[in-house]
């Protein structure tokens, strides 16, 4: 029978470290500490998450609180990346929730591209790329000739210059299909690599959803699992501005777990899972 695993050093003690109460002096200085050091601004995240994550991520890491975390990732680029990418949670898949994915496919994407000469779509915190290529694949098996010109915008620029390099390991292509593999990759010894073709309908870009100006006139935009941890107001302002850059007509995709508390005030109507819609 495999032994379970269990963390060794400071991660074993983590997992089991009381968290403490959210200090809002201490958050203060974090934040502003954070915007410096990372150039996010932790002012429009939730407080009381935020504080746990980066308690647990300091303790784990052998560091008694978030000062001497912040103190000593001014020094350790290593250690400076990482506290990065566990307060952007850069975790992601191929045709993350198959379902929703269809749906996007079935309800929305066919009569686009079967009616349209250029569609266009946001991957808005698109991650190490997966989610770009997964609507560069649906889009291609859709209709193998229309122009689609997919933005795939990011926070993170270390994670953006992975998903340019497009080469993705054997597990991390867990939800593509062999027949999938075969026609968008090529394989280049245990990796895999996206196809030119595929590739060349994606553009990475650098973007903060909390502060940047948006692109106008999608047929889609995908926000998907990224905006879980910013405050309401935060996050009823960036369905704002998506409305506003949605083409009338234009269907907003959400994460499975995500929903937008009314809705209409804000310029969009529901329409079927985790989807919404700018009226035509
Ligand atoms: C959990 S991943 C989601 C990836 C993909 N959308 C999915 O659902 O599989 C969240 C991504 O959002 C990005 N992110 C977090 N805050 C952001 C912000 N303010 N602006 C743009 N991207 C952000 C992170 O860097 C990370 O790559």
């Amino acid at each position: 029978m495999e032994t379970p695993h269990r963390p060794h050093g400071p991660a074993r003690f983590a997992a089991f470290a009381p968290v403490p109460e959210l200090d809002t002096v201490a958050y203060d200085r974090l934040a502003r500490e954070v915007r410096g050091l990372l150039g996010i601004d932790l002012t429009q995240y939730k407080p009381a998450q935020v504080w746990r994550r980066v308690n647990g991520f300091a303790t784990a890491r052998g560091l008694p609180d978030p000062d001497a975390l912040v103190a000593k990732a001014r020094h350790d680029s290593v250690l400076r990346q990482a506290f990065l990418d566990m307060l952007t949670i850069n975790v992601s898949e191929f045709f993350r929730n198959p379902e929703a994915w269809q749906m996007l496919a079935d309800r929305y994407l066919k009569p686009m591209l079967h009616n349209q000469l250029m569609v266009r779509i946001w991957s808005a915190g698109c991650s190490l790329g997966y989610e770009p290529f997964t609507l560069a694949m649906l889009s291609r098996e859709i209709a193998p000739t229309v122009t689609v010109r997919i933005l795939a915008t990011d926070l993170d620029d270390t994670t953006l210059s992975r998903a340019r390099n497009a080469t993705y390991t054997e597990a991390q292509m867990a939800g593509v299909s062999e027949a999938r593999r075969a026609h968008f990759f090529r394989r280049d010894g245990d990796k895999w690599e996206v196809k030119p073709e595929l590739a060349a309908m994606v553009t990475f870009r650098r973007h903060d959803l909390l502060k940047d100006a948006c692109d106008k006139a999608f047929d889609v935009i995908c926000c998907r699992n990224v905006v879980i941890y910013f405050t309401e107001p935060a996050k009823a302002d960036l369905y704002t501005r998506f409305c506003d850059s949605l083409r009338p007509g234009g269907v907003l995709f959400l994460g499975a777990t995500e929903s937008i508390p009314n809705v209409r005030q804000l310029g969009l109507e529901p329409a079927g899972l985790t989807f919404y819609k700018r009226p035509g």
